[in-house]
């Protein structure tokens, strides 16, 4: 996958996500996420591909690891370049995963490449000491998970601007920090909590952004597009 930025398709139908895509390259990289793969099923993901999309496909997948192992298999078998399992599911499962996505990979083709989930954005420091009984901070933790996903092979982690600069130290700058959680400086803030703007999250190390509605919900999708890529990319 680029490192163009990464647009969350919160859309409830695929014509809903293919209606709002008309103006953007195909080059585009895309977030499916559980509502429109739900919904839609594996004809989304074929027929964003089939356009010449980058797509990853965010279903956070948590189980036992033979579980996880072939639904990774299954999800290979679609041609997406970016996966994502909860690495509270343990470093066993991560290891299954990674053997599924290889296993589901077609002679010749490139492995998609599979992240890690450490703590939730939604999750709160009280959240970890009161309801995981985790006795460190919630960034102690979410470090702690990017370095168990990087020991069971896996290519990087999902998580907040603020935790990139950190993981990246711990774990180099090649390791993925996709981070979502991305507004311009006058965009409305919506539900996330922790959020940075492109050039800040470039600036942390993040490889990769997810922006949703400061693209979705803007008065011109694909201006705002540009300008954040653009900021992302450091060229104003
Ligand atoms: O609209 P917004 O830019 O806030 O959308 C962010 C996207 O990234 C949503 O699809 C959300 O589910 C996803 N995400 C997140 N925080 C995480 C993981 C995924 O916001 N930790």
């Amino acid at each position: 996958m680029n490192k163009s930025p990464i647009i969350a398709l919160d859309f409830h139908s695929a014509e809903a996500a293919f209606t709002f895509l008309k103006p953007f390259e195909q080059s585009a990289n895309v977030k499916v996420g559980m509502q429109l793969y739900y919904k839609e099923g594996p004809a989304i993901i074929a027929k964003l591909k089939e356009k010449g999309y980058g797509v990853f496909l965010d279903l956070k997948l948590h189980d036992i690891p033979n579980t996880v192992k072939s639904a990774m298999e299954v999800l290979a078998g679609f041609g997406v370049d970016l996966v994502n399992v909860h690495a509270t599911g343990g470093k066993t499962m991560m290891e299954a995963a990674l053997e599924g996505l290889d296993k589901g990979t077609g002679a010749g083709l490139r492995r998609p490449s599979i992240i890690g989930v450490t703590q939730l954005t939604s999750t709160d420091d009280r959240q970890v000491r009161e309801e995981q009984l985790i006795g460190v901070s919630l960034a102690e933790s979410a470090l702690h998970y990017a370095k168990l996903t990087q020991d069971a092979g896996l290519d990087g982690v999902v998580c907040s601007v603020l935790e990139a600069s950190a993981i990246t130290q711990a774990c180099g700058q090649e390791f993925f920090k996709v981070t979502p959680g991305i507004r311009l400086a006058d965009d409305a803030k919506n539900d996330q909590i922790r959020i940075a703007t492109p050039e800040e999250a470039r600036r942390a190390g993040s490889t990769h952004i997810v922006v949703g509605r400061s693209i979705t919900a803007a008065k011109n999708p694909y201006e705002a597009y540009e300008l954040i890529t653009s900021q992302w990319e450091g060229l104003n």
